[in-house]
């Protein structure tokens, strides 16, 4: 069984792979995302290790010259998605969005150098790619944490990679809606209307490009211009690990500056950290930076802060609150609280499991020692494949696959999980 599934996994990540990227899913996304991009190379990297390390080379061809990697790379022209190049209009020749996505390569390119079957063959690449990583770390922490706290903010729903997330809500009732172009959506052509973002969420979204096109993607004004400024723990988590990865990395490759400036970035945004902390919740929480207040929303974003080494009290409390979550869905892990009144099982990032999300937090906790809900989550997550394939996310009491099928991130989390020398 295991084996079969993983020729399934492989096939799938095979059939999205368009030679120097892979595309998340044929139809729904055709084009290259950022953070799939990085957690798909890892998939690769257990029987392609050349065509791993492309994956990721391939984004940072496109990284801004300030260090920011875009969120998506429009690599070929497809109407099958909106907003395109013609919305974003970011001057670019290969045409790219303007914001980024959670920065999952540092740690990626870690896992993939340790793991390679021979250092030295990819310590050239592993060595160009390391200061373009860095870059975007430093661009992240001189511009989308201007008053120098530690933390990162994000600008729009979509850099979190939880575009509807119930975090959101609150502060997206101060983004206008106001000279929104109109606009036809391509996303509820491919998959169920009920299933993805609404209308009036889309407006706003579409609104704060607006707002950045105005500003000539100029990334000294977009922070504090945005009116939609969110410190997410799981993005936050995702930038810290990366940057500890990316020293340790450094530390192999013998680049010590580099090193030197990531384990201080990581330790400041640790330290940090535990101001997002809600007794109350027994998670960590979003900041809304624009009126300073913590955003009372038990979702994902707050356990996936396991990725990063926050204390192990810590790690031990999110552990805890996942068996309660465990004990009210089938298959963990909802990314809401299934008892909070804004809980939907199958609207995207407002309940379903997405199997990424789930890697992160199994891993974090497995560093913490917490494996007996590690094993939990990972072995839901198998199951979830066993019972409806390699789905976009799952309805986390039915396994109702969800959104696109022949997904590429989730088939290559399920290698990643699996693996033991792909169960030879
Ligand atoms: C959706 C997800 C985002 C992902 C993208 C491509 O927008 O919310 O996290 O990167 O699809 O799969």
């Amino acid at each position: 069984m295991t084996r079969k599934l993983l020729e399934q996994a492989i096939e799938v990540l095979r059939k999205n792979d368009r030679g120097a990227y892979t595309v998340p899913t044929d139809g729904l996304y055709p084009f290259q995302w950022n953070w799939d991009s990085c957690l798909s190379a890892l998939g690769f990297s257990h029987f392609d290790e050349d065509r791993a390390w492309t994956e990721v080379e391939t984004l940072f061809v496109h990284q801004w010259d300030d260090g920011m990697v875009p969120h998506i790379i429009f690599h070929q022209h497809d109407d099958g998605y909106f907003p395109g190049p013609d919305v974003w209009r970011t001057g670019r020749k290969v045409p790219t969005s303007g914001i980024t996505q959670p920065p999952v390569a540092g740690f990626a390119a870690r896992r993939m150098f340790e793991t390679a079957t021979n250092r030295e063959k990819i310590a050239d690449r592993a060595k160009a790619l390391l200061p373009r990583i860095h870059a975007w770390h430093e661009w992240f922490f001189r511009c989308r944490d201007p008053q120098g706290t530690g933390l990162v903010a994000i600008i729009h729903p979509w850099e979190s990679g939880r575009d509807n997330s119930v975090d959101w809500d609150a502060a997206f009732q101060r983004v206008p809606t106001d000279g929104v172009e109109p606009f036809t959506r391509r996303d509820t052509q491919h998959a169920n209307p009920e299933h993805r973002p609404t209308q009036a969420q889309y407006e706003r979204y579409i609104w704060l490009v607006q707002k950045f096109r105005s500003l000539n993607w100029d990334n000294s004004k977009l922070h504090d211009a945005s009116p939609f400024q969110l410190v997410d723990p799981g993005f936050n988590a995702i930038l810290i690990r990366s940057c500890s990865d990316l020293a340790i990395l450094a530390e192999h490759l013998e680049e010590h500056e580099i090193a030197a400036q990531s384990r201080q970035f990581a330790a400041r945004g640790l330290a940090a950290m535990d101001a997002l902390w809600s007794e109350k919740w027994g998670q960590y929480l979003c900041l809304d930076r624009t009126i300073g207040t913590l955003v009372d929303s038990p979702s994902i974003g707050g356990l996936l802060a396991a990725f990063a080494a926050i204390p192990s009290h810590r790690a031990g409390a999110i552990a805890a609150r996942l068996t309660k979550l465990g004990e009210q869905v089938e298959y963990l892990v909802p990314s809401h609280d299934p008892s909070a009144p804004e809980f939907d099982s199958l609207r995207y990032w407002r309940g379903p499991v997405w199997l990424i999300v789930n890697y992160m937090i199994a891993d974090g906790l497995t560093q913490a020692g917490e494996t007996l809900i590690a094993s939990r989550i990972k072995g839901d997550s198998v199951r979830l494949i066993e019972e409806s394939g390699f789905a976009e996310y799952y309805d986390p009491r039915t396994a109702e696959p969800c959104g696109g099928g022949q997904f590429t991130w989730t088939a290559a989390m399920v290698i990643e999980i699996l693996d033991p020398k792909l169960a030879t």
